[in-house]
């Protein structure tokens, strides 16, 4: 039987839970982007624009590349599922553990899979080593950066050294930066400069996380080579991005402040949480991202014990090279965050009397 294995289940769960399973913006949908949903519902009797041609031209004056260069989606998810049809790949080299997504969309193209371990010992970092795996009859590479679970970025340098070698074995290499712009230093680790010098080069983003419009779903890639826009256009429908998603897109692209703001947070409340749970005694890895990812072997069913506090937490287990001492959870609200803490104090306490007894 099927099995969802994301986090944000919120719908399946009897009562009242925190969400930390999902890794959505904790500053919420911008104002602006909620009214100009409410007054995109004026226009909804119509199909949505197939060429998404307003936010297009936005999001091309944003990243000063050619409206051609950027291809819009239902969410970044689903451009996975139009890649994997415009590319077809036959082998692809993956990160693990990372977002299962990518196995899921390549598959359905009947792509076989090699993966490149993440070690603990490194942090869970993308190493030198990986060059290694990327040899002629790969045909794709994905590198999510930061990575999800882990938050881990890959170095600026090593990405440019997997894309050039990826393309010397004739391999697209897809970068995915959904989470990029909750990283303070995005500029020092994005690969946006370099899509016109690679045509082997796609990079994916995402509305959803971001703005904190999961529910509302919006993504899009980005890459010179206009042959993979085309092929993902021909094997899709035409109206995957509804005019409400289009009018979110095109108002949240007006939200730089709240980008700003939406840094200064996370770096903020991530170190606050990074601090407390170490000190806690619980094992936490680098993460730059809006999330954090722990190791917590000590504490037998952890999720399951947060969960009957109230907590949802992301699971790990299901992830490739993972087990179920892995958790990851999403930097939310100050209150949020704080009600987190208090919870993992009291297990970790309730686990102290139940061990001396
Ligand atoms: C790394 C990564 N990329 C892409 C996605 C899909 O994002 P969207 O909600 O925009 O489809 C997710 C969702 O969790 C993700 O974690």
């Amino acid at each position: 039987m099927y099995k969802y294995v994301h986090g944000g289940d919120v719908y399946s769960q009897n009562g009242n839970f925190i969400d930390f399973s999902a890794n959505v913006n904790a500053l919420g949908m911008p104002k602006a982007v909620k009214d100009a949903i409410r007054a995109a519902a004026n226009s909804c009797s119509a199909y949505p624009d197939p060429f998404c041609r307003e936010l297009t031209a936005k999001l091309a004056e944003h990243w000063q590349l050619a409206a051609g260069n950027i291809l819009p989606g239902n969410g970044a998810a689903d451009l996975l599922f139009k890649l994997a049809l415009a590319l077809r790949p036959k082998n692809t080299l993956l990160l693990a553990p990372t977002f299962a997504d990518y196995e899921k969309a390549f598959a359905t193209a009947g792509s076989k899979f090699s993966y490149y371990i993440l070690k603990p010992e490194h942090d869970f970092a993308v190493q030198e080593d990986i060059l290694k795996q990327i040899v002629p009859g790969i045909d794709l590479v994905v590198i999510c950066n930061p990575n999800n679970p882990t938050g881990q970025l890959t170095s600026k340098k090593i990405i440019l050294d997997i894309v050039k070698k990826a393309q010397e074995v004739g391999a697209k290499l897809l970068v995915d930066e959904c989470f990029m712009e909750f990283v303070s230093e995005q500029e020092a680790y994005s690969l946006k400069n370099y899509l016109t010098e690679y045509k082997n080069l796609i990079i994916l983003r995402a509305f959803t996380k971001t703005f904190a419009m999961a529910g509302v779903r919006l993504g899009y890639l980005l890459t010179s080579n206009v042959g993979i826009i085309d092929a993902c256009r021909e094997n899709s429908q035409d109206w995957s991005v509804s005019t409400l998603a289009q009018a979110a897109g095109i108002a949240a692209l007006e939200q730089k402040k709240y980008l700003e703001r939406t840094k200064i947070y996370v770096e903020e409340e991530r170190s606050n949480l990074l601090a407390v749970l170490s000190k806690l005694g619980i094992k936490t890895f680098a993460s730059k991202a809006n999330y954090i990812f722990l190791f917590v072997p000590q504490i037998k069913k952890f999720p399951d014990k947060l969960k009957a506090k109230g907590f949802l937490v992301r699971k790990c287990e299901n992830y490739v090279s993972l087990n179920a001492n892995f958790v990851r959870i999403a930097v939310r609200t100050k209150t949020q965050n704080r009600k987190l803490i208090k919870a993992i104090k009291e297990i970790i306490a309730n686990e102290v009397t139940v061990n001396h007894n």
